[in-house]
C-alpha cells in the first residue's frame, strides 16, 4: 500500500516515523533533506591521481573528474541520480545509465561536512564508475523495490517506489486491514524468532548471507522467519576476536541478551518510530536498562557515576569514533562491564559458522565459501567451496547457481573438459546466471567461432553493459568479422565506463586509423 496509505488513522506514528534515520535512507538525489555541502568539495583519491569535486544546479547533482597535470587529459561529469543513506553518518549515490543502477565513487561525510572517495574507492587510481548496484542494497535501504529480473543491477523506473523503510517493512502488507480492519502485525507480539527476524532482514549483515535454494528475498514478509530465506554465515574465532558488521551480532554477545534470551530484543531499547533526541538520551536509554537492572546493581562507585549524570550508556554503551567505512557498528553493542579495545578481526582463513547454531547444507556452506572466495580472492575458501559444491553437484542437483560457481572453479583450474559442459548445461536451463554467458563467449572466441561469441557477449551485457573486458574482446571479434563501426561503438561505451581503460583506447585507435 505504502506509507501514505496509513496517515487517515495513524497520522501522529506517520509524522515521528518520517523524521527518522530509517525512513529517510534513500530518495532520489536532492528531493528530500539535502544537507549536503557545496563549498568544499574538491578532493583527491589516496594515490593523487585524479580530482573529484561535486556541483548542483536547478535539474540535480553531479560529480566531475579529471586526471592530475597528465599526459593525456582525462575527465569527465556524471548525475548522482539517487541517494543511499540518511546521513546521520554518511551518504553515498547511485548513478542511472540507461535504467542500470551503479555506485557512484563520491561519498558525503557528516562528521567532517565534506565530500570524500565512497567507502572503499579511495585506492582506485582511476574513477571507478562500475561496480554495480545489486538488490541486496536497495532491498535494505528502499522500500518495493523494482529489479528487472534476470539482470544484476538493471531497474525499472522508479527503482524502488518508496525511498527508506517502508511501515509495511515491519508490520506486513497492509491491504486488508485499511479494507476489513484484519488485524496488522505487531512485532512486539510475535514469538521471539519472527519478531527478531523482521529487525535481522536488514540489521544482520553477518559475512555473507546465502539465499535458500528457490527463495527469493523479495518476498519475505514481516511475520516469516528469516531462516526460511536465507541463511547467514559469520566467521568463527574466539568470541573477543569476532568481526562485528551488524548490531545483532554485536548484542548477541553481550551478558545481557545471554542471561535474559528472548526477553531482550532491538525492541527493548529502541522505539523504530522515534529517535530520542540529544539531551533525553541518556534518560530514555537508562529507563531501558532500569528495566532489567536495578541502580544498585552497578558495581562502579557511586561518586564516579554521579560525575556521568549516571549515564550507563557513556560506560557500558561507548561510541567508537565514526570512520570513512560503512556498515560498521558505531555504538557497542555487546554491554560490557568495562570499556575493551576494539577486538582484532579473526583469521582470514576461519571457518563460515551459520549466525544460528543449527543444521547446514553443504549448498548453503560450498556457496557462503564460494562468495567470499571470489570478493576476497582467497584461495583456501575457493578449495573448500570446490569440494563441497563438487559433493553437491555428485548428490544430482539441478541448482544451477550451484553448478555455474562449480563450472566457473573448474575453469580457474584450467580443467575445461569440466568448465564447459557445465557452463553449457546451466544455459540450457537457466540464462540468468551472470558470469555464465561471457565464459561461454570466451570458449567460442578461443575456437574461433567469433560470430558465437559476440552472441553471449552480447547476452552478457544485457545483463550488465559494464563488463568492460567483455566489451574488449567483443570490439577484437567484430574486427575479425569485418564489423569495424560496431566494434568502435563497443569500445566508446567502455570508456565511458572506464576513461581510463588504456588497452580500448590503443584498440579504438587502431580501428580510426
Ligand atoms: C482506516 C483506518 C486505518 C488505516 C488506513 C490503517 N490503520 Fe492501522 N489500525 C487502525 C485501527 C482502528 C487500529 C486498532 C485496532 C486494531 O488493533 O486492529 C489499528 C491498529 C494498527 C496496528 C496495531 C496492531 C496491534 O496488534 O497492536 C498497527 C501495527 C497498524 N494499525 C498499522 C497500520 C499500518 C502500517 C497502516 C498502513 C499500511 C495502517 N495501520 C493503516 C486503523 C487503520
Ligand atoms: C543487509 C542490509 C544492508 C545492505 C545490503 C546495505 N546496507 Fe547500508 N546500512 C544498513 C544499516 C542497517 C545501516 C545503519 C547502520 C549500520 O548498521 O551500520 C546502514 C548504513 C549505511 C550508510 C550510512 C547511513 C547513515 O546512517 O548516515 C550508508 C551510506 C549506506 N549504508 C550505504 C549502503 C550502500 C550504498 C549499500 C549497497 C551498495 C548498502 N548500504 C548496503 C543496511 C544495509
Ligand atoms: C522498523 C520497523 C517499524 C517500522 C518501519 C514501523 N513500525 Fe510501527 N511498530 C514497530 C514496532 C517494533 C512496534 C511495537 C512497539 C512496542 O509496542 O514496543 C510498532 C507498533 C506500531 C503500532 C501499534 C502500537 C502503538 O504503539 O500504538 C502502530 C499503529 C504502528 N506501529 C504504526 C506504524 C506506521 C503507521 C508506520 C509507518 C509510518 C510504522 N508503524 C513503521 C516497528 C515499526
Ligand atoms: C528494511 C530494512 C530495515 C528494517 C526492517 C529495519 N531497519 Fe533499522 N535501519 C535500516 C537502515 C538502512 C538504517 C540506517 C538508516 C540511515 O541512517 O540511512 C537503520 C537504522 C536504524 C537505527 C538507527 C537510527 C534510527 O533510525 O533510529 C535503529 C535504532 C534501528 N534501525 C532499529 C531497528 C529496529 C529495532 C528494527 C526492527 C523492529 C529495524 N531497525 C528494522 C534498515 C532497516
Ligand atoms: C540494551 C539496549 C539496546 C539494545 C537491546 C539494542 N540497542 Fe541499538 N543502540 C542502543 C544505544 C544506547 C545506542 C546509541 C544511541 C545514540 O547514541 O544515539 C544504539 C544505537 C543503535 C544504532 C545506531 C548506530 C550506532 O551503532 O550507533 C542502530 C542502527 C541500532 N542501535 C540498532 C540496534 C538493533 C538492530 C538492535 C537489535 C539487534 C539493537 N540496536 C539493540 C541501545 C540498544
Ligand atoms: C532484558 C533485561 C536487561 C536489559 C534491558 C539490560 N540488561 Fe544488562 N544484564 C541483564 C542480565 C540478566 C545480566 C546478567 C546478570 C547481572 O549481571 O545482573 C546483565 C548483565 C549486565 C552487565 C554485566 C556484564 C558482564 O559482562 O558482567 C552490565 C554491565 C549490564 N548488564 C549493563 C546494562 C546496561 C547499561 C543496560 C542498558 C543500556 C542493560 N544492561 C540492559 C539483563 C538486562
Ligand atoms: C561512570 C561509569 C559508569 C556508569 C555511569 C554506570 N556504570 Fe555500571 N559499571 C561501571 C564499571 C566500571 C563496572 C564494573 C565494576 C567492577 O568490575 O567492579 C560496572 C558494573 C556494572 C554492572 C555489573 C555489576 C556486577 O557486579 O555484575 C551492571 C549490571 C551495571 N554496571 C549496570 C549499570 C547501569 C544500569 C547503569 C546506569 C543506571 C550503570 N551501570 C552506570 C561503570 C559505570
Amino acid at each position: 500500500m505504502g506509507s501514505q496509505a496509513c496517515v487517515p488513522c495513524h497520522a501522529a506514528k506517520y509524522r515521528s516515523f518520517m523524521q527518522t534515520p530509517m525512513a529517510q535512507s534513500s530518495g532520489r538525489a536532492g528531493t528530500s533533506g539535502s544537507f549536503e555541502r557545496f563549498d568544499r568539495t574538491e578532493f583527491r583519491d589516496s594515490r593523487n591521481a585524479f580530482v573529484y569535486s561535486v556541483s548542483r544546479d536547478q535539474q540535480g547533482y553531479y560529480f566531475e573528474f579529471r586526471r592530475q597535470g597528465a599526459k593525456q587529459p582525462i575527465q569527465g561529469r556524471r548525475r548522482l541520480e539517487y541517494f543511499v543513506g540518511s546521513g546521520a553518518v554518511a551518504r553515498s549515490y547511485l548513478m542511472s545509465i540507461d535504467g542500470f543502477l551503479y555506485e557512484a565513487p563520491v561519498t558525503y561525510y557528516s562528521a567532517s561536512e565534506s565530500w570524500n572517495s565512497a567507502p572503499g574507492y579511495a585506492d582506485y587510481d582511476y574513477p571507478y564508475l562500475t561496480r554495480p548496484i545489486q538488490s541486496g542494497c536497495l532491498r535494505c535501504h528502499a522500500s518495493s523495490i523494482q529489479p528487472i529480473p534476470g539482470t544484476q543491477n538493471a531497474y525499472a523506473s522508479p527503482p524502488f517506489r518508496e525511498g527508506g523503510v517502508a511501515c509495511e517493512r515491519c508490520h506486513g502488507p497492509g491491504g486488508d486491514h485499511i479494507r476489513t480492519g484484519k488485524q496488522m502485525i505487531n512485532p512486539a507480539k510475535l514469538g521471539a524468532t519472527e519478531r527478531d527476524s523482521i529487525c535481522e532482514q536488514c540489521h544482520l549483515a553477518g559475512e555473507v548471507r546465502v539465499p535458500k535454494s528457490g527463495r527469493d528475498e523479495d518476498t519475505f514478509r514481516a511475520g516469516d522467519p528469516l531462516a526460511d530465506y536465507i541463511t547467514v554465515f559469520v566467521r568463527s574465532g574466539s568470541e573477543s576476536q569476532m568481526k562485528v558488521t551488524s548490531h545483532a551480532e554485536n548484542l548477541a554477545q553481550s551478558t545481557c541478551k545471554k542471561a535474559s534470551g528472548d526477553r531482550l530484543w532491538c525492541g527493548t531499547c529502541h522505539n523504530p518510530h522515534e529517535v530520542p533526541g540529544v539531551r533525553e538520551k541518556a534518560g530514555f536509554f537508562r529507563a531501558k536498562c532500569l528495566s532489567c537492572h536495578n541502580t544498585s546493581s552497578c558495581g562502579a562507585p557511586q561518586a564516579l557515576r554521579q560525575a556521568s549524570g549516571d549515564n550507563c550508556i557513556s560506560c557500558h554503551m561507548p561510541r567508537n569514533p565514526p570512520t570513512d567505512v560503512d556498515h560498521v557498528v558505531f555504538t557497542d553493542h555487546s554491554i560490557r562491564r568495562r570499556p575493551t579495545t576494539i577486538a582484532a578481526s579473526p583469521s582470514i582463513n576461519a571457518d563460515l559458522v551459520p549466525f544460528r547454531a543449527g543444521q547446514v547444507s553443504e549448498r548453503d556452506l560450498g556457496l557462503a565459501y564460494a562468495t567470499l572466495a571470489l570478493r576476497e580472492q582467497n584461495a583456501a575458501y575457493r578449495e573448500r567451496a570446490f569440494r563441497l559444491l563438487q559433493n553437491t553437484a555428485a548428490q544430482g542437483t539441478q541448482d544451477t547457481q550451484v553448478l555455474a560457481y562449480l563450472a566457473e572453479f573448474y575453469r580457474d583450474r584450467k580443467d575445461d573438459a569440466h568448465a564447459l559442459p557445465l557452463y553449457e548445461r546451466v544455459w540450457r536451463t537457466d540464462q540468468t546466471q551472470f558470469a555464465v554467458p561471457a565464459a561461454l563467449g570466451a570458449y567460442q572466441m578461443q575456437r574461433g567461432n567469433f560470430e558465437e561469441a559476440v552472441r553471449f557477449w552480447d547476452r552478457a551485457l544485457a545483463m550488465n553493459p559494464a563488463l568492460i573486458l567483455v566489451r574488449l574482446n567483443m570490439a577484437a571479434a567484430l574486427i575479425r568479422t569485418r564489423h569495424p563501426d560496431q566494434a568502435e561503438a563497443v569500445l566508446r561505451k567502455a570508456l565511458d565506463f572506464n576513461p581510463s581503460f588504456q588497452a580500448a583506447r590503443d584498440l579504438l585507435s587502431r580501428i580510426t586509423k
